[in-house]
């Protein structure tokens, strides 16, 4: 059996149709690995069935979603796999995943589920802590608002957890906000309000810059984030920029992947 072996990670994220912050997000995460791990075979897969249709439709592009991408690797002859899902939180996309690769399990000789960027209070502390590290120019009448997706799953409360820990480690301007969870924008105004800063910047708190932070959050709607703040009277200065553009969050999901090869879990 050990002569068979052959090795493989599959990177898994929600997608996005935005090809640039791809590439700088995903693309760098996927680079990341490979160069730390030149021997094993490193493929893509997305999970949004919405982003794989647009990628082929608009440009002819092909991405397996995590059946097809399993399919494949058992197909070409892999038989040890660790999965490395690039999301941001243990919610309902990864849940999905791990019920996805749960019939695989018997047709590898391993597969392992690594974590995704927030799975512990480490992470919590790194992830705040790489944030920090990103603007090490803001002024205290400055403020940063994170953008977070926000979602319906119990792993909501991750998004308020980081908010406080921004400010106990003395970061009394950097606030996190949530589209579609809690803290939403309209609790985060009021609040930012408060220290009535000179200027505001909006930075999405997601892997990629794309749809959610061209639209939702820098987008010239008057529901928009940018639009919002400007009209409760701050200058406003929004960043397109994914999470994975920045070197320190990479290396968490980097570490994450080192653990799971390092001793499985299960
Ligand atoms: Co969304």
């Amino acid at each position: 059996m050990t002569n068979d072996k052959k090795e493989a990670i599959l990177v898994v994220s929600f997608g996005t149709s935005h090809r640039e912050t791809a590439e700088k997000t995903i693309g760098a995460v996927e680079r990341d690995i490979r160069a730390k791990y030149p021997d094993k075979e490193v493929r893509r897969a997305y999970t949004s069935s919405m982003i794989l249709k647009v990628l082929k439709k608009r440009d002819g592009v092909h991405i397996d979603n995590v059946p097809e991408a399993l399919d494949r690797l058992l197909a070409d002859g892999f038989t040890h796999l660790i999965i490395q899902p690039t999301h941001i939180i243990p919610g309902w996309e990864y849940e999905k995943l791990l019920r996805e690769t749960e019939p695989y399990r018997a047709r590898f000789s391993h597969l392992e589920c690594s974590l995704p960027l927030l799975a512990g209070i480490r992470d919590h502390k790194e992830v705040c802590e790489a944030i920090v590290h990103q603007f090490p120019q803001l002024s205290s009448d400055e403020v940063l608002v994170l953008m977070g997706h926000g979602t319906s799953h119990p792993t909501d409360t991750i998004y308020a957890a980081l908010d406080y820990r921004f400010k106990a480690m003395g970061n009394e301007n950097i606030f996190m906000g949530t589209v579609e969870g809690y803290p939403s924008l309209e609790e985060v105004i009021p609040m930012v309000s408060q220290r009535s800063p000179k200027r505001v910047l909006l930075l999405p708190f997601m892997v990629v810059a794309g749809d959610h932070a061209s639209n939702d959050m820098a987008g010239d709607d008057e529901d928009s984030w940018k639009s919002q703040f400007t009209a409760a009277g701050f200058s406003v200065t929004p960043i397109l920029k994914g999470l994975a553009e920045f070197p320190e969050i990479r290396a968490i999901y980097l570490r994450h992947l080192e653990e799971c090869l390092s001793e499985p879990r299960s």
